[in-house]
This record gives structure tokens, C-alpha cells and sequence, in this order.
């Protein structure tokens, strides 16, 4: 299961909802660099998307918590279970982001 999105629409700082099989996927581009999480916050099921980027780090819009993008790492309360992390391709200007089997 994958999915296919073009770099050239994915802002910087910016996260955008995709999905992948059967789950919603938290893609950010942060610099040159993308990076894809679960988009459901492991404390209470908001959507992590319309949260707030900073660097390599997301802040859940509803309670705050924050997560690593990198790792999908909980990092601050309320959340304490890590998110689920998903792997990125990037050919040139098209990103595919699919299930990482880990
Ligand atoms: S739902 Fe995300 S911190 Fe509570």
C-alpha cells in the first residue's frame, strides 16, 4: 500500500493528510526533507495535520502534545505512546509514502 504525492506541492513547515491503505498519514516537508506519521495523536484521536510544525517536531492543535517527526517519539505530554512512522521515497519531484513493515 502507497501512495504518491508530488514535492513540488508540499509546503515547507506544512503538514498535509494522505491516506495509505486504510490509515490517515501526517505528511510534513520540513527543508528538503519529508517525513510521514500517523496522522491520529496517540492521546485522544485528533488530527495531528492541523496541528503546528516546528523544525522536525509536530504539536498536536488540541492538548499540545509533541511528537517527533523523525521518529514519530512522543516528546511531550499528555501523549506518551509514539506514533506510527512511515516510509518515505523520493524520486526526483514525486514522494511515495508507504507502510515502513516495521
Ligand atoms: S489529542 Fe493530541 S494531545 Fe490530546
Amino acid at each position: 500500500m502507497s501512495v504518491s504525492l508530488n514535492y513540488a506541492d508540499l509546503t515547507p513547515g506544512k503538514a498535509t493528510k494522505v491516506t495509505v491503505g486504510d490509515k490517515d498519514v501526517c505528511v510534513v516537508r520540513v527543508n528538503e526533507e519529508v517525513f510521514a506519521v500517523a496522522d491520529i495523536c496517540s492521546h485522544s484521536e485528533a488530527s495531528l495535520s492541523e496541528g503546528e510544525v516546528s523544525g522536525e517536531k509536530i504539536e498536536c492543535w488540541l492538548h499540545g502534545a509533541e511528537f517527533d517527526l523523525r521518529t514519530g517519539a512522543a516528546l511531550t505530554p499528555p501523549a506518551t505512546e509514539s506514533l506510527e512512522v512511515f516510509e518515505v521515497k523520493r524520486d526526483g519531484d514525486t514522494v511515495t509514502i508507504s507502510k515502513s513493515g516495521r
